[in-house]
């Protein structure tokens, strides 16, 4: 087996990684990054769209694996979207150097100063909302759409629609920012630029316009010249040594997902930002194989984020839907989290499928009531979770009413088109927590029992967060890691 020595390295390219990485490297740390996904940029590799889905698509699936309208067939490759499937939950991930950055919708919310306070009452709210998120929103380019735009372009009917009809039904509505490049957009409508938000590009991966990752955080860290990026890297599990360091069993893949080497890295630190999901496996599969030593509050406090999904059909039929043509980008939201019975924020998302299908679609995100807990399963080798529908029966509730509320101001149903009653209890986009700050770990993400290991990725927010999480785990990560260099934990 070929072995490598290596001082840092990092697992996962995602948010948690990609900021340890540049602070890390610009701290003048030579750092290797493992990630199980394809390096796109590097690969020459054109992302797909929604209505064409190729090579990027899915992680080694035989059909696609979108929340629904699977028709799809594909062969099987290395593509950026992957699906864990549990009883209850199916939870959605990004694969590739860049992790979720490559397919989600870029919505960059900053949570909201009171909630934040109450998820996490020991960190300093103020530095913060000052020093940390302000930060974030300049490193990932965050901006925000034109109004002028929004109100004449086609592609935001959808919006418009479902703003419009939040207004009439008695809610407030607000303006979320994002990583998509809106000058771009404006050029893609006029056709000075090749499309992909207007080219139903998004979740499986865009070509234009959208700042991932790779084009901000990984690309600084990378020009540093300290950061190597391993791609088609998997780690199997951890072994902790007598002294210390740690040993990692690696396989390399191809893109059709077969091994191409069996591989060993040790090293001396290592950070685990492999995503809440990815990390956790990690940890508690090494425990059960390796006897990896881990803290008894690992897997525990793990929450959906709230997330359900509903949609409403005959949206307006008669004036036209909510558009034949829709961008991929979500730029609008309903804010109804101070309504004491039933707190919500929902997106107002886009349903890009080529014709007007007069649906609205919507991903609320809730308070979580009741957490989860990740184990595993050593038997059938895989993670387990304790999830079930009382976990989800309040945002139910909220989904439900809504839905009511929209239809009876509105008119139209509720979605049995989307989802099999109308409901997507089961749709997960932003799994948190199981290696809660604080908790599992110390103050700034040092897992607790170990003096060389490091968690930075969703798994540090407990669970839930009231919206979007991207900016929240790339500010905590940020915090964490500003304060782990300065107390000189690699030098
Ligand atoms: P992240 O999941 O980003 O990265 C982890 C990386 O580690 C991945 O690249 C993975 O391949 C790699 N990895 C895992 N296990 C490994 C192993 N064993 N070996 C090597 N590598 C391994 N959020 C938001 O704020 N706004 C939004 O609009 C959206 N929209 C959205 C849409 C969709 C479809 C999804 C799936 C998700 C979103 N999200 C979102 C959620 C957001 O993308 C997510 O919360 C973050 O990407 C999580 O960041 P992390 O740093 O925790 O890990």
């Amino acid at each position: 087996k070929e072995i490598t020595d290596a001082p840092i390295l990092i697992i996962g390219s995602g948010y948690g990684g990609a900021v340890s990485a540049l602070r890390l490297c610009e701290a003048g740390k030579k750092v290797v990054m493992l990630e199980m996904g394809l390096n796109w940029e590097k690969s020459g590799i054109p992302f797909s769209n929604m209505l064409k889905p190729g090579k990027s698509a899915a992680w080694l699936k035989k059909k696609t694996i979108a929340p629904f309208m699977n028709i799809f067939s594909l062969t099987p490759f290395t593509g950026t979207l992957d699906r864990m499937d549990f009883e209850h939950i199916n939870i959605w991930v990004g694969r590739g150097v860049g992790g979720g950055s490559l397919v989600n919708g870029g919505m960059a919310v900053t949570p909201k100063e009171s909630y934040f306070r109450e998820v996490f009452p020991d960190l300093d709210a103020k530095k913060f909302y000052s020093t940390y998120f302000p930060l974030v929103h300049k490193e990932l380019k965050v901006n925000v759409i034109g109004e002028q735009f929004l109100k004449d372009c086609p592609y935001y009917k959808f919006t418009r629609v479902g703003e419009a009809e939040a207004h009439k039904a008695g809610f407030k509505t607000i303006r979320v920012p994002n990583v998509y490049d809106f000058q771009y957009m404006e050029k893609e409508y006029k056709n000075e630029v090749p499309r992909s938000a207007f080219n139903t590009e998004v979740i499986y991966g865009n070509n234009h316009g959208k700042n991932s990752l790779d084009k901000t955080y990984l690309k600084k860290a990378l020009d540093t010249g300290n950061l190597e990026i391993l791609d088609l890297h998997c780690v199997d599990n951890i072994k902790l040594n007598d002294d210390k360091t740690y040993t990692l069993n690696v396989q390399q893949t191809d893109t059709s997902g077969a091994v191409v080497a069996d591989k060993v890295f040790n090293c001396k630190k290592l950070i685990l930002a492999a995503g809440t999901m990815g990390t956790l496996k990690l940890l508690l599969k090494s425990n059960a194989t390796n006897n990896f030593p881990i803290h008894e509050q690992i897997g525990k406090s793990w929450g959906n984020n709230g997330n359900f999904m509903t949609g409403r059909n005959w949206v307006k039929p008669l004036s036209g839907g909510t558009g034949a043509k829709q961008s991929t980008i979500p730029v609008g939201g309903i804010d109804n989290w101070e309504d004491k019975e039933h707190p919500f924020f929902t997106e107002i998302a886009p349903l890009p499928m080529g014709m007007d299908v007069a649906t609205a679609l919507y991903l609320l995100i809730n308070r979580v009531d009741k957490k989860g807990e990740v184990s595993y399963d050593s038997i059938n080798k895989k993670l387990s979770l304790n999830w079930d529908q009382s976990n989800t029966a309040k945002m139910k509730e909220n989904a439900d009413y809504f839905i009511k509320k929209m239809n009876r101001a509105n008119g139209g149903t509720r979605s049995h088109f989307l989802f099999n009653n109308g409901f997507g209890a089961d749709v997960c986009y932003h799994p948190l927590g199981g290696c809660v700050l604080g908790k599992a770990t110390n103050e700034y993400g040092k897992l607790n029992n170990h003096d060389n290991l490091y968690v930075l990725d969703g798994s540090l927010i407990p669970g839930t967060i009231g919206v979007n999480p991207f900016v929240t785990i790339t500010a905590i990560a940020e915090y964490c890691i500003e304060n782990l260099i300065r107390q000189n934990e690699f030098a």
